[in-house]
């Protein structure tokens, strides 16, 4: 059965809209836990729009379920990561210029520099996930570099805008999802899944865990937290 991991990043995102101390992340995490989620998410940004360093040290402190920190592969972030010691990394691309992550981390073009930092985070006693593309030459790499898991990009599946690319979208999703498997590597989805594209994934049972954050947070404002993250849950537990 799939977990669902909640990503509190928006809670922040409107904290910082007016730059003063609330609402606070790590509540959001408190209530995301007491729902039933299984992971708490956060993306610390070389920008730091939203997720602050502080956010990180105080969710490693109260998490009590696993802190996941979403990070750019840099010496800045690698160390962050090993003195806060975090659960899992997950290794994601980053540009200033974007909104939010935009597509899997290319491993054609990243391959040396993405296997030392998995290397280096796992030398330190924690567990990596490689965030990628559903394409079968990716999962490859993500093999070949060591990565203990991947996390497969949803979001070119969520945002599609015609049937047959969303179809499309969903044949490379299972096929990365099979491949993955194959290669026992730890299989994360994520990005872009709301309350009805997480149905698309009845009977895909090979994702272990699923990375949920704007959808949930956007239902949290208007239905409050716990019952946000319930919902997603049962969508979650009905696959
Ligand atoms: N997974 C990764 C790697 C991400 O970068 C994000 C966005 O921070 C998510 C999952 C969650 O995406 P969303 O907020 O669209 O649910």
């Amino acid at each position: 059965m799939a977990g669902l991991a909640v990503n509190v990043d928006h809670v922040a995102t409107l904290r910082e809209a007016r730059k003063i101390n609330y609402p606070e992340p790590a509540a959001a995490a408190v209530l995301a836990e007491l729902a039933g989620a299984e992971g708490i998410v956060v993306h610390l940004r070389e920008d730091r729009r939203h997720i602050r360093d502080r956010d990180v040290r105080i969710l490693r402190k109260i998490v009590q379920t696993k802190l996941i920190l979403e990070m750019a592969a840099t010496n800045e972030m690698v160390g962050i990561a090993l003195d806060i010691q975090p659960d899992i990394v997950t290794l994601v691309p980053e540009k200033r210029e974007e909104l939010t992550t935009e597509g899997g981390l290319d491993l054609f073009v990243h391959k040396d520099a993405i296997a030392e930092a998995v290397g280096t985070l796992q030398n330190g006693g924690i567990t990596v996930s490689i965030f990628i593309d559903p394409n079968p030459e990716q999962i490859k790499l993500a093999h070949q570099v060591n990565t203990d898991m991947v996390e497969i990009h949803t979001g070119i599946f969520c945002e599609a805008e015609t049937n047959n690319k969303r179809r499309q979208a969903f044949a490379n999703i299972v096929d990365a999802v099979k491949l993955a498997r194959k290669l026992r590597l730890g299989i994360n989805a994520g990005h872009g899944l709301c309350y009805n594209t997480i149905k698309s994934f009845k009977d895909l049972h090979e994702i272990d865990e699923f990375s949920i954050g704007h959808s949930i947070v956007s239902r949290a404002v208007l239905v409050g937290m716990e019952r946000a993250v319930k919902e997603m849950l049962n969508l979650v537990k009905a696959l």
